[in-house]
């Protein structure tokens, strides 16, 4: 379907193949919006989306999945998917934001990303602190090494706005209550958001988003994800490790990093050639919401592609006289 040999090659084919994947699960999910219910909304879309995955032409290894620290239904590090053919490495978050699912709540995605093999930082499920800017940011201008301070005044100055002018995107914890506070010192406005840091992320990089930058401790899976967008729309990631116990050392041990102190770039979260889309739960910053009809449904999506650039932005009518809304079988 993809390639005739066994390479990751990518053709429309298999970006198209990536969305439905997102909008399956997207779709699935969307029938516990507001139910309270994180576990079976989770449940669901990773259902959906092992069932779609299973369905492609494709020798795919899950590298990044989800699970341990939250303990939520996972695919496994290492999970075989697909029906054979090209060899793919895949991460994904079958529901990012599954409390803003359950909440009703916004930005809520469904989010995959394919690359070739060895293609994504094998990242354990422990937390990451991390930093995104967005396009035409030259390289430099943001660094973790960097105070909080000296991010945003050297962001302002690239972006020549006043400080104050600017918007920095947080998730809204406890943990970050002395970053609020010194980003607050500064004058730069905050953004605090309660769930879903890839979409914040990826925000960065959209025109109109009004954020300028987002800061913090999020999942690690969810930053190498954040990166593979990154990569495709441009813009700018760093990430670091961030340890509460010897557990998680050795998860990321296991996941065969021996420094665990070290700042990973955009290319060393995420450095081959990636497709990476996402679909709206939850209406969102940079997506709509599923919204289901008597025999319809309608799901909006992200698709792009690093090595050119395209950013396409797809909405898609499901026709459930003939597609279920927890299956891709036809009926
Ligand atoms: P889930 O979908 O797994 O609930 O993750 C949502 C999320 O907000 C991520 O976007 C973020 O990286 C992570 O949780 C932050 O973790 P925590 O909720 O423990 O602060």
């Amino acid at each position: 379907m993809f390639d005739e040999g066994k390479n990751f090659t990518v053709n429309s084919n298999l970006v198209l193949a990536a969305v439905e994947v997102t909008e399956a699960s997207a779709l699935a999910a969307s029938l516990l919006i507001g139910k309270g219910d994180e576990k079976m909304a989770d449940q669901k879309a990773v259902d959906a989306m092992r069932a779609a995955l299973n369905n492609l032409d494709i020798e795919g290894t899950v590298v990044i999945g989800e699970g341990e620290r939250d303990e939520a239904p996972r695919f496994y590090t290492g999970e075989k998917v697909g029906k054979g053919g090209a060899k793919i490495d895949i991460a994904l978050d079958p529901l990012e934001g599954t409390t803003n699912t359950a909440k009703y709540s916004q930005n809520a995605l469904s989010v995959i990303a394919f690359s070739s093999e060895s293609g994504f930082l094998n990242a354990p499920d422990v937390y990451m602190d991390k930093i995104a800017v967005g396009c035409s940011i030259p390289k430099g201008i943001i660094d973790l090494d960097n105070t909080v301070e000296e991010n945003l005044k050297n962001l302002a100055n690239e972006k020549s706005v006043e400080i104050s002018d600017m918007v920095a995107c947080i998730l809204d914890r406890p943990r970050h209550a002395q970053l609020i506070a010194r980003v607050r010192e500064t004058g730069t406005r905050i953004a605090l958001i309660s769930d879903g840091d890839i979409a914040a992320a990826i925000a960065t990089a959209r025109p109109n988003s009004g954020i300028d930058i987002y800061m913090g401790l999020g999942g690690a899976p969810e930053g190498v994800l954040a990166a593979a967008a990154m990569r495709c729309i441009g813009g700018q990631v760093q990430g670091r490790l961030i340890f509460r116990n010897d557990v998680e050392k050795s998860r990321a041990y296991n996941c065969g990093i021996t420094d665990i102190n070290k700042k990973y770039d955009m290319m060393e979260l995420s450095g081959s050639e990636v497709v990476f889309a996402a679909t709206g739960v939850t209406d969102g910053s940079i997506l709509r919401g599923v919204r289901r009809y008597v025999d319809s449904a309608t799901t909006h999506s992200i698709v792009m592609h690093s090595k050119t650039g395209i950013v396409r932005m797809i909405e898609t009518t499901h026709n459930l006289t003939r597609k279920s809304l927890t299956s891709q079988v036809f009926i």
